[in-house]
């Protein structure tokens, strides 16, 4: 069965909204998270995942109607799927379509995980800035510590799991 076929037989297309394509597979609860989407607000959700894609082997797919990520949210699903595909629906047409892109600096979204980095002092406010170093397999270097981040470790902040 095609990737289509495959895809329209479990979610309708929506009338309005954003379509979150080529997400990396299994990362769309992530995504969600991210969204800080729960569930309980009432507009229309369609949550994809591990459907065969030609270019990924693998993807999921979040469908949110009447719904429009901001840059700051985009830029967080650049850093679990880089080959995200945003399309804004309108009257059941896309009308925009772009990729999300992974920034060089990334500034205020993470934390970084050394304890002792000047930017996790209480008293100091000191935004947090990371330096791009591999696209890959993510991998990002605090510009005051020199720490490094993984996709692990981006991926446990964004969903909230580190202290
Ligand atoms: N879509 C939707 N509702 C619409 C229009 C599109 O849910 N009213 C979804 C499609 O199911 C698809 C995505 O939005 O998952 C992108 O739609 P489209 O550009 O038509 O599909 P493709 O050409 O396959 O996209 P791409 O080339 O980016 O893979
Ligand atoms: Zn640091």
């Amino acid at each position: 069965m095609d990737m289509r076929k495959d895809e329209k037989l479990l979610v309708s297309k929506i009338e309005n909204g954003t379509v979150i394509d080529h997400i990396n597979s299994g990362r769309a609860l992530v995504v969600l998270k991210i969204l800080n989407i729960k569930g309980n607000e009432g507009y229309r959700i369609a949550i994809v995942m591990n459907v065969p894609s030609t270019t990924m082997g693998k993807k999921d797919i979040v469908k949110l109607e009447d719904y429009y990520p901001n840059s700051e949210d985009l830029e967080k699903i650049s850093l679990i799927s880089p080959n995200a595909t945003i399309n804004i629906i309108k009257d059941y047409e896309v009308i925009k379509k772009y990729k999300v892109e992974i920034p060089n600096k990334i500034k205020g979204t993470l934390k970084c995980n050394n304890p002792t980095c000047i930017t996790r002092k209480s008293n100091e406010p000191i935004t947090s800035s990371f330096t791009l170093l591999s696209k890959d397999k993510i991998k990002l270097q605090c510009d005051y510590c020199g720490s490094i981040l993984t996709e692990d470790d981006v991926i446990k902040e964004l969903i909230g799991e580190s202290q």
